[in-house]
């Protein structure tokens, strides 16, 4: 199997680069595949000990930009340093000084969770001292002991996704980038999860994380939202629900969702309509006394409504709102 560092040699622990408060700064970054721009310009600074949320739908340049960020593909134009190295002169070590946990966990199925640990103290170059010293603590960490000698393979996807973070770091990196870490995890695995990821931010650890789960993003100390390869929001998750504060978002329980958003999208006073789960989300703009035609135009059309609340937004309705003002749908 290749793993993202197929390298010959070690990569031993260095040093971080120069003293600074920021773990990536990233500017005018772009990197083109043939004709089309994946990452088309992007600017963003990560401060060290945040944990940095990194979300778009799907296709819109996440793991292209974590690929640049990690010194796994250089960019085709601008650039970027992290932790204080240059992603293209230095992609050594920067590769060196961050810990990566793919979206696929770079894991071998065909070994046992001792030995992928294995391997990967031998990619950083660990001792057998540090290497015993380092096992302990991620097989606590990630509550793997007594499994390990389990086959990979066999694990659940909870635990694999638990020893990906604990190959990830085995070295001890001080910025760790997860490229969907909790997809196909189920919710208690996925609290597990971030339970772990809270321990290593509260440690003084840098993470950029990429994920759909809009829950997620809570966890978020900052956000960047990036949309066919270009940022379009970048804040606290409070400041970017704030880009709604003028609004009003009517949430409508009704016989058949699907249906009442075919039945009102585009109508007059309907500034957006989408599905957020069960539910159906109508942002009515300035306008709150679209609740009552709204409740209207679906009981004439035969639909059902049990209810019709104004709701805080969420996030989701924030960013449905964002790619809305970029004229697309999320
Ligand atoms: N090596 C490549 N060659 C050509 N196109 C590529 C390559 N890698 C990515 N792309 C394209 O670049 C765009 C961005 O892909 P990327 O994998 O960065 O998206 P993503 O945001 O991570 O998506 P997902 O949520 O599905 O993981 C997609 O249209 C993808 O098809
Ligand atoms: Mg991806």
């Amino acid at each position: 199997m290749r793993t993202p560092w197929s390298h010959e040699r070690t990569l031993a622990c260095v040093p971080e680069a120069a003293h600074s408060d920021d773990a990536i700064v990233v500017s005018g970054m772009r990197k083109v595949f043939g004709d089309f721009a994946a990452v088309d310009g992007i600017d963003f600074t990560v401060k060290k000990g945040e944990i940095f949320g990194f979300l778009g739908p799907n296709g819109s340049g996440k793991t292209t930009t974590i690929r640049m960020l990690c010194g796994v593909i250089e960019p085709t134009g601008g650039g970027a340093r992290v932790m204080g190295y240059d992603v293209c002169s230095q992609a050594e070590l920067v590769r060196a000084n961050i810990g990566y946990m793919s979206q696929k966990f770079s894991l071998f199925q065909d070994l046992t969770v001792d030995e992928n640990l294995k391997f990967y103290a031998g990619i950083y170059g660990l001792d057998a001292r540090k290497f015993a010293e380092r096992r302990g603590y991620i097989l606590s960490m990630a509550g793997l002991r007594g499994r390990e000698k389990e086959l990979t393979g066999n694990l659940s996807v909870g635990w694999k996704q638990r020893l990906a973070l604990g190959c990830a770091t085995i070295h001890e990196p001080r910025l760790i980038f997860l490229d969907e870490p909790t997809s196909g995890v189920d919710p208690t695995a996925r609290r597990h999860f971030w339970e772990l990821l809270n321990e290593l931010a509260a440690d003084g650890v840098t993470l950029f994380v990429t994920t759909h789960y809009m829950d997620e993003a809570t966890h978020c100390n900052r956000l960047a939202f990036i949309y066919r390869g270009t940022i379009i929001a970048e804040g606290t998750p409070h400041e970017i629900k704030d880009e709604l504060s003028r609004d009003t978002i009517l949430q409508v329980q009704v016989s058949d969702g699907e249906g009442a958003l075919a039945t009102i999208e585009g109508r007059p006073g309907v500034k957006e309509a989408y599905m957020q789960g069960a539910m159906l989300h109508v942002n009515v703009g300035e306008r709150p006394e679209a609740q009552a035609d709204l409740t209207a135009t679906l009981g004439a059309a035969g639909f059902e409504v049990r209810g019709v609340d104004r709701v805080e937004p969420t996030l989701e309705d924030a960013f449905v709102h964002l790619v809305g003002r970029q004229g697309g749908r999320a």
